[in-house]
């Protein structure tokens, strides 16, 4: 079979290293990089990395507002598919590259894999629950990270080719697990336990000056060490409404670039809590065992919460302080995201349901 991957983003990156080497044993795999991300340490630090092959094509979209973006991504992408005749598109996730990946396979008649089908906030204010809804609509086969994924596409009438396969982010973290180191704690200046780690990207909070100033007061009146490695749209907030004199006065808050991934999950493996409002760190929080704050209203990744592991306190400043003090498991962990087997099935799935959609 020939099959296109298309990616575009950090966590895509992250999420296609252990399906590239499955896909490879047995396929034509075809990489389309859209050029979403496109900064050495969005992007390229992760090809390096996870040993993930050069894109075939980089389209080299960069930033936009969102139908800009997306546009420009839907002719680029139409241009590729017409030329290489992939037999099946897997897109991944729930961002702009993951939309126009699908709308553009959609309507050449392409059939589509969905890794990470079946998410849901349930905020449709969100860019990524309007990209994943959309996506999960169009698509013919769809793996599923959880049962409550699966479930959430029931309620919406998709029972089909759906397949509970794990999550490939978590796949990819146990392959490198081996090489999380605690000696690259004093890297960062901070010791185990003794630190809180924080990360802030979504537009809710980015783009809203009263949500992105209360969540960095809560995190610069905490007693610890907050390492905030930063991703260039929140830096660009805080220039903008001059907030980086609050982090400076704080004497607590180091602002580090974003990190590579080895390096990042070291740092959530061995931190005292993690404050966050990305979807992929709150479930790598809850496989390593560390305390989550999640800075929204509502997740995707619901078991996480439920077995107390997690806390959601959107961007208010006194809820943020005491979820950071009194956040407490209230039972062991009860679902595993994923395995070392989770692409394996994503291949096995493909394969079959593709016969069935021929036949
Ligand atoms: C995107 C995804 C989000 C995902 C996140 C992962 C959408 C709608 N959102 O958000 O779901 O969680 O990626 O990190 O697809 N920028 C740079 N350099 C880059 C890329 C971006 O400076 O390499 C800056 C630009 O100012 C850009 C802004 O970041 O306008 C936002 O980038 P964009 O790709 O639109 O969305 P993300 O916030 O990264
Ligand atoms: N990550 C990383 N370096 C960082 C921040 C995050 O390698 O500085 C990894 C993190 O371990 C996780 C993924 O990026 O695997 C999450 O991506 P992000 O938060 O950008 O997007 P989301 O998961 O919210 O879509």
């Amino acid at each position: 079979m020939k099959i296109a991957s298309i990616i575009g983003a950090r966590p895509q990156f992250i999420k296609v290293a252990p399906l590239q080497n499955e896909i490879s044993k047995r396929h034509d795999h075809l990489l389309i990089h859209t050029g979403q991300h496109y900064d050495y340490e969005l992007s390229k630090v992760f090809f390096e990395e996870l040993s993930i092959p050069d894109p075939d094509y980089n389209l080299e979209i960069g930033s936009g507002s969102h139908a800009n973006q997306t546009g420009r991504m839907l002719m680029a992408i139409e241009e590729v598919l017409l030329k290489e005749k992939p037999d099946l598109v897997i897109v991944y996730g729930d961002t702009n590259s993951t939309l126009a990946g699908a709308l553009a396979a959609a309507k050449l008649l392409i059939p589509i894999a969905h890794v990470e089908a079946g998410l849901r906030s349930f905020n449709m204010k969100m860019p990524e629950e309007i990209n994943r809804v959309i996506t999960d609509h169009i698509s013919s086969i769809f793996l599923c990270p959880s049962n409550t994924a699966a479930q959430n596409l029931a309620r919406e009438g998709i029972v089909n080719r759906v397949h509970v396969v794990g999550d490939t982010m978590i796949q990819c973290l146990i392959g490198v697990e081996k090489k999380l180191s605690k000696s690259l704690l004093q890297n960062f200046g901070v010791t185990e336990n003794n630190y809180i780690l924080a990360t802030i990207h979504r537009q809710e909070n980015t783009d809203v000056k009263e949500r992105l100033e209360a969540i960095i007061r809560a995190l610069s009146n905490c007693k610890l060490e907050v390492l905030l490695p930063l991703h260039p749209r929140t830096a660009k907030s805080i220039r903008l409404w001059g907030l980086e004199d609050l982090i400076n006065s704080s004497g607590n808050v180091k602002i580090l670039p974003p990190l590579n991934f080895i390096a990042f999950t070291s740092l959530e493996k061995y931190a005292r809590t993690i404050v966050t409002d990305s979807g992929g760190v709150q479930k790598e929080a809850y496989y390593f065992g560390v305390p989550c704050v999640t800075v929204r209203e509502e997740t995707e990744w619901i078991e996480t919460v439920r077995d107390g592991w997690n806390v959601l306190v959107g961007a208010d400043e006194e809820k943020i302080l005491h979820a950071i003090c009194s956040v407490r498991p209230r039972s062991s962990r009860t679902v595993q995201y994923g395995d070392g087997n989770v692409a394996q099935r994503i291949v096995e799935s493909i394969e079959k349901d593709f016969e069935e959609l021929r036949s």
